[in-house]
């Protein structure tokens, strides 16, 4: 706009000049003021001139100049996004932009007790798992960010990527995750009906030993090469996910903070099914690296068995003719009766290929980390050495399995009997001295430094 300004006056300025020329030829003829009119008027015709040509020059050289800002610029920008998703720092996404990815949450991959996971696909194609939690709006906004920046930051090949999160006002609280395409572990180690309507199958002798190894080298990571260690809290099999290639990406850790996995949860956990949580933790004797450990061992055993570790079997229409089966009781047996195929997964022994000494060393590995006393179970970087063959495995030795009488005890018992009998139980079990200094109690951030 300023140009075309400009020039109109310019052009302008020379045709006025000339016609005074012109006229002044006419009017004073060849006289001597003629030609100091016609020689000003030259010079400031000249002198347009150069403005203009000075003026075009110039504004070349702001625009290339402007246009060589924006592309730095745009480089600029790309390689700081690049370097924050390198750098793992998560993207705050709007809601309205999760909620076209997910088709307004529709396409459902699982639901756990304190959240729901929707597979979506972002505006550049990246496929992603938008967890939505429960109740997660009570935390602050500041402290579910500082959280979730944590959680972000620790990265690894066995560990999933949490690219980002939402938490708009008055919305649940949206984390938004890799997608890891083949599912979680539960869906390829147990039999069908228990993950029905889910992708899943049975996994092969090979990928279950790699799998070990994958999870333990993730837990060895978050134990002791993170910046700040990490507890996971919650390692069972529907937190191992399975990438394309069948290997094991754990997911979930560090997230009891932001999901307020208080000591209820705890108990309602033991009350529900599982039996990942080591003994100390049921007795509020406070967690440590080795409860992740104890939980590592418990799905071990899983993933030999092929089946859960702590399950009601029995009549089904009549409750009180149900007891409690603990797999873990039952491998230890046939350990010391020297007939460890028999605790092997019918279904991959059908499909041949295993190698007896693999079968006994992760054997070995699964009830040295389940040991109750939390002392004598294996840290998880030795567990890594024992399952690659580096160190060599000892025979676990004996351990009361006390949690089968924890898990025994009647479920419609009222709180206070439930408490009472647990605490009984406290002075037979595990060493009161867990180390200390790695102990911490349930309200305590997941992510401590050392
Ligand atoms: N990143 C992901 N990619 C693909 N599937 C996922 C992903 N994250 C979770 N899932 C699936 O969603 C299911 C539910 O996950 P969620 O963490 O909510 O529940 P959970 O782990 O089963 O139990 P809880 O959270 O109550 O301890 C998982 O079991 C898994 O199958
Ligand atoms: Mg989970």
């Amino acid at each position: 706009m300023e140009d075309k300004k400009a020039n109109i006056v310019a052009v302008t300025t020379v045709v006025a000049l000339i016609i005074l020329i012109i006229v002044s030829r006419v009017v004073l003829e060849l006289s001597k003021a003629f030609f100091l009119i016609c020689g000003a008027g030259v010079a400031v015709i000249l002198a347009v001139f150069a403005y203009l040509i000075i003026r075009r020059h110039y504004n070349r050289r702001r625009m290339l100049m402007e246009s060589r800002l924006v592309s730095e610029g745009r480089e600029l920008r790309t390689e700081y996004s690049f370097l924050r998703k390198v750098a793992g720092v998560p993207t705050k996404f709007r809601h309205k932009d999760l909620e076209e990815a997910t088709d307004h949450f529709r396409s459902l991959v699982g639901q756990g007790a304190s959240a729901t996971v929707f597979k979506g696909i972002l505006n550049d194609g990246t496929a992603v798992a938008v967890k939505r939690i429960n109740n997660g709006e009570e935390r602050g906004e500041k402290e579910f960010r500082s959280e979730v920046a944590a959680i972000a930051s620790v990265q690894h090949v066995n560990l999933v990527h949490l690219l980002g999160y939402c938490c708009s006002p008055g919305m649940p609280r949206l984390l938004v995750y890799e997608f890891i395409p083949n599912g979680s572990l539960d869906c390829w180690i147990f039999p069908r009906r228990e993950t029905q309507n889910r992708r899943g199958g049975c996994l092969s002798w090979e990928s279950r030993y790699r799998v070990a190894v994958d999870v333990a080298k993730a837990l060895s990571y978050l134990h002791h090469d993170c910046r700040s260690r990490v507890l996971h809290l919650d390692v069972k099999p529907e937190n191992i996910l399975l990438d394309e290639n069948y290997r094991a990406i754990v997911a979930d850790f560090g997230l009891s903070k932001l999901m307020g996995k208080d000591q209820s949860r705890v108990l309602t956990t033991i009350r529900g099914t599982k039996g990942y949580l080591a003994p100390e933790w049921l007795l509020e004797q406070g967690v440590s690296e080795k409860s992740d450990i104890y939980s590592y061992g418990m799905v071990l055993l899983e993933m030999i068995g092929g089946q859960r570790n702590v399950c009601l079997i029995g009549n089904d229409e009549n409750r009180a003719e149900k007891k409690w089966q603990y797999y873990p009781k039952i491998v230890n047996e046939k350990m010391r009766q020297g007939k460890l195929m028999e605790v092997v997964d019918q279904r991959v022994l059908e499909g041949g290929g295993i190698d007896e000494k693999e079968v006994r060393r992760l054997v070995y590995v699964a009830l040295w980390c389940i040991q109750e006393k939390a002392r004598l179970r294996p840290t998880m970087a030795r567990v890594v050495e024992m399952l690659e063959g580096r160190t060599a495995v000892d025979e676990p030795p004996e351990t009361r399995m006390i949690i089968v009488d924890l898990l025994s005890i009647d479920e419609d018992t009222p709180d206070g009997h439930h408490r009472r009998k647990i605490a009984a139980m406290a002075p037979h079990l595990v060493d009161s001295n867990l180390p200390s200094t790695s102990t911490c109690s349930f309200a305590m951030s997941i992510i401590s430094p050392r």
